[in-house]
């Protein structure tokens, strides 16, 4: 039986595709604060200028490609039993041929009614303001938002608790309950973490740090630890 692989992404995996991360250096997510385009209030106080936010997030990701990274974790596929958990709301990890992926944020790629987040749609086109779901309420955006549940979370945690090897790529671990996913693994468990800047992360054994970026991090780990 082949070993169980889970690798926890973050924004960092996707930055060499050219989407940026969201913690640059100036605080802001393509110059936008977070709160005002990824929070219920700034949805409710201007649902126009989050709907066009996130439309033209949604055109960049259909002009992008998986890079390197995300090919090699989807050829581990071969080796381990492979399950990418993500933060990001890109589709790279399936793009470059990934089929066990959870999105634990959402995706870009998705609509979802504002009455009842279980009525979800394809979507690669702009949403609107008038565009309605089959129950005639406004659609969204399918993206968890702060403040929201994060309903694949269980899903993540049962498979982080099988992990025979866990690894994090890019992601600065600031953001809850996603963060805490770590702390789900056995003791015993091989744990990794591929970064440009390694963040702290008390209280995790066996742990190893590769700092570097996502790309050749991910060979590195592969070189190093596969063979
Ligand atoms: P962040 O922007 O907080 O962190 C990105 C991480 O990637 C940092 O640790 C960088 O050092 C690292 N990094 C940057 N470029 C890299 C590269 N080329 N190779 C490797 N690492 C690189 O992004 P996340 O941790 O993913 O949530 O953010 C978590 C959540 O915060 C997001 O899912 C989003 C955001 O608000 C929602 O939208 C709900």
């Amino acid at each position: 039986m082949k070993k169980k692989l889970v690798v926890f992404t973050g924004a960092g995996i996707s930055a060499e595709s050219g989407i940026s991360t969201f913690r640059g250096t100036d605080g802001l997510w393509e110059g936008r604060r977070i709160e005002e385009v990824a929070s219920p209030e700034g949805w409710k106080r201007n649902p126009e200028l989050v709907l066009d936010f996130y439309n033209r997030r949604r055109r960049q990701l259909l002009g992008v490609e998986p890079n390197e990274a995300h090919r090699l974790l989807a050829a581990l596929e071969e080796k381990f039993d492979t399950w990418i958990i993500t933060q990001n709301v890109d589709d790279l990890h399936e793009r470059s041929g990934s089929t066990q992926v959870i999105h634990l944020h959402g995706e870009l790629r998705k609509s979802r009614s504002s009455y009842d987040e279980s009525v979800i749609y394809d979507c690669d086109t702009d949403i609107l303001l008038g565009d309605t779901c089959e129950l005639g309420s406004q659609l969204r955006p399918h993206i968890v938002w702060f403040g929201e549940m994060v309903p694949r979370m269980d899903d993540a945690i049962r498979i982080t608790r099988q992990a025979d090897v866990f690894i994090v790529i890019g992601s600065s671990l600031v953001v809850y309950p996603a963060a805490s996913l770590i702390h789900h693994t056995r003791k015993e468990v091989p744990k990794f973490l591929i970064d440009l800047n390694i963040p702290d992360f008390p209280g995790i054994e066996n742990i190893t740090c590769i700092q570097d970026k996502a790309t050749s991090g991910v060979a590195t780990w592969i070189q190093t630890w596969t063979s």
